[in-house]
């Protein structure tokens, strides 16, 4: 087994911050129609030191492994960050300890930082972000813009 390999199953058995947060602030729906995995993100804020910051990540998956450890090791690297900081956390970065991902796990982690992605777009408490996130076409052309001709990971209602 690879380190890689070893990893996501040292994460399997222990997955943090699985399931919803009732209370949630915000929510992200992705999948990927080339393999059929969705993920779902929660975000619950709280106030520190005059900032809004992620208080609670959590995830459910209908996925493959590595999306649910990568998930895992999100979640957990999320609770303390802004919405600004957590928005440029690339998918290589909220895969935390699992390190780089195999080539044909790419768009495993970029399923996670799509519903973290999909979660702070409809976490804005601005009117403008409402209007901007109900026009889900937006976000939608703009995902699929980053993974050109790749892979597509598309948000879902
Ligand atoms: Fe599709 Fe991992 S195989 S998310």
């Amino acid at each position: 087994m690879s380190s890689f390999e070893s990893k996501v199953q040292e994460a399997l058995a222990n997955p943090k911050n699985q399931g919803e947060i009732p209370d949630a602030d915000a929510v992200g729906t992705v999948g990927s129609p080339d393999c059929g995995d969705m993920l779902r993100m929660w975000l619950k804020f709280t106030e520190k030191d005059g900032k809004r910051v992620i208080d609670r990540a959590s995830f459910q998956a209908f996925g493959c492994q590595t999306a649910i450890a990568v998930a895992s090791m999100a979640t957990e690297l999320l609770r303390g960050k802004t919405a600004e900081e957590a928005k440029i956390l690339t998918a290589s970065e909220l895969s935390g300890d699992l390190g780089a991902l195999p080539p044909m796990k790419i768009h495993c982690g970029q399923l996670v930082e799509g519903a973290l992605r999909n979660a702070l777009d409809n976490s804005d408490p601005s009117p403008q972000a409402d209007a901007a996130s109900a026009m889900a076409p937006t976000l939608a052309s703009d995902l699929h813009r980053k993974r050109a001709g790749k892979i597509r990971i598309v948000p879902l209602d």
